[in-house]
């Protein structure tokens, strides 16, 4: 929509007050065009918000993604090599569930310290090309586009499960696969066997579109609340203040808002800060 302002519809631009962004990719691409000069309405990154990420991306599509792929395959997951590839909110999210269904995690990032992390959370950590001969179960969470390639294909065991759960149907490199399989059937609804000239099958879930909403429901609303609530938050927010056209992070009492509401809501209490701790900790003539 914000795309399709910006170039076929330029004229609606003078009317809309702002805007607020979801995902992670969305907030890619706007960052993008702030960067060259080309955004002109106000954004608020709501998928930067700690209310949102650290719990819609890391427990909704860590859940979601996997439920995605037992309800296409009915696989049984305990003991499965289970390679995630993009160490981000959402692919640590998936590594949590799938190490609690028993399966051995394998985690490829291209990022430094997110590989660190992996590899400090107790995931093994290589190379996509190494993984792809050891994996039976791949999921791809990156943003990022042909992170699963024919080079990887090739190395794969007969019967390796291919599925993303990141950005649109790009991070599988669907044509390659097509390119070397010499055979193509639907073995079940959202699972696609591809035949490799050598006999090797592999199964492409949900036409590599996420899996979690191909093949599954999506996250459950019990997450979904907090990232809805930030969004709600956010359209007020720029509703009553005048923001310059770029993109705005949320302000941290909307984000800390939402989560007190949220624990309000389940009955959990907390304790606050005394007026002697926070002078102690905004202060620097103590503790020093
Ligand atoms: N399925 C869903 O419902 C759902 C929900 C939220 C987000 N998403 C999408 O999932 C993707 C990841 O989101 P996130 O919040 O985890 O992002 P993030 O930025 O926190 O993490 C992405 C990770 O992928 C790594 N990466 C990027 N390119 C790579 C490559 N070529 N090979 C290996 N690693 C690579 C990055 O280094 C980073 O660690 C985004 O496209 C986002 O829009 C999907």
């Amino acid at each position: 929509l914000i795309t399709t302002l910006h170039t076929k519809r330029t004229e609606l631009l003078p009317a809309v007050l702002g805007s607020t962004e979801e995902t992670t990719t969305g907030v890619i691409r706007l960052r993008a065009m702030e960067k060259e000069g080309s955004l002109r309405i106000p954004v608020i990154a709501v998928n930067d918000a700690k209310s949102k990420n650290m719990f819609d991306n890391y427990y909704g599509t860590g859940e979601s993604a996997l439920h995605g792929i037992l309800r296409a395959t009915n696989v049984l997951l305990p003991g499965k090599n289970f390679v995630i590839i993009g160490y981000g909110h959402c692919g640590r999210g998936v590594a949590a569930f799938a190490r609690g269904f028993g399966c051995h995690t394998i985690v490829c990032d291209v990022d430094p310290v997110a590989a660190l992390q992996a590899h400090y959370d107790g995931h093994r950590v290589m190379t996509a090309g190494e993984a792809a001969a050891t994996g039976d179960i791949f999921l791809t969470v990156t943003g990022c586009k042909d992170v699963l390639n024919a080079g990887h294909f090739k190395r794969m065991k007969d019967g390796a499960v291919l599925a993303n759960a990141g950005h649109f149907n790009v991070e599988i490199n669907i044509p390659e696969l097509e390119g070397l399989a010499k055979r193509k059937r639907t073995v079940r609804p959202n699972v696609q066997e591809y035949e490799l000239a050598d006999g090797r099958r592999i199964y492409l879930l949900g036409e590599g579109r996420l899996v979690n909403l191909a093949a599954a429901e999506g996250h459950p609303s019990e997450v979904m609340d907090l990232s809805f609530s930030l969004q709600a938050l956010a359209a007020e927010y720029i509703a009553k203040h005048k923001l310059e056209a770029r993109v705005h992070r949320i302000p941290t009492d909307v984000d800390e808002n939402v989560a007190r509401l949220k624990l309000q809501a389940l009955g959990i209490k907390i304790d606050a800060l005394t007026d002697a701790q926070e002078k102690y900790l905004a202060g620097w003539s103590e503790g020093t």
